[in-house]
């Protein structure tokens, strides 16, 4: 199979049915979407499928094919964070961090699709990403930061 990951073209052999996230993280080694429930439940395993969020244990490799995939790797460079990354780390939004890479990824998607969303679009958008470190008042507050910063007259603020 033939897959868009980041920007580039890879190829991997394996069962069509194969979940995304073993390709993502054992064959092409980007460990940013986490393997939590398996089961589709827990949001930690969240990468972008053509701009919207998927959670990669729970889809086919082969429907990926021909889509444009991002994981948390490809969202930005250390050097230079997504604002959603930066806005994570400036309202400390971390604490074990296992749920970040869905909670990001999620909030990546719903500022793309709306930029400026209310408190009750936020909190639907991640109603199915689990925390079980109770970190929700932080995160909450980094997608409403990430909100501001993605704004126009904010440096660097584009998806
Ligand atoms: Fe995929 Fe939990 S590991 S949703």
């Amino acid at each position: 199979m033939t897959l868009t990951v980041n920007g580039a073209t890879r190829s991997v052999e394996a069962s069509p049915e194969t979940p995304l996230i073993y390709i993502l993280r054992n064959d092409f080694e980007l460990n940013g979407p986490k393997f939590g429930c398996g089961l589709g439940e827990c949001g930690a395993c969240a990468v972008l499928v053509d701009g919207r969020s998927v959670r990669s244990c729970a889809m086919a490799t082969s429907t990926a094919e021909g889509r444009e995939i991002v994981t948390l790797e490809g969202l930005a460079t250390s050097a230079a964070p997504h604002p959603v990354q930066r806005a994570f780390i400036e309202m400390q939004a971390a604490q074990c961090g296992y749920c970040l890479n869905g909670m990001i990824i999620a909030t990546a998607a719903l500022l793309r699709r709306n930029p400026a969303p209310d408190e009750a679009t936020i909190r639907q958008a991640l109603a199915r990403h689990l925390c079980r470190c109770g970190t929700h008042v932080e995160i909450l507050a980094a997608v409403r930061r990430a909100a501001e910063l993605m704004q126009p007259e904010h440096s660097g603020g584009s998806a």
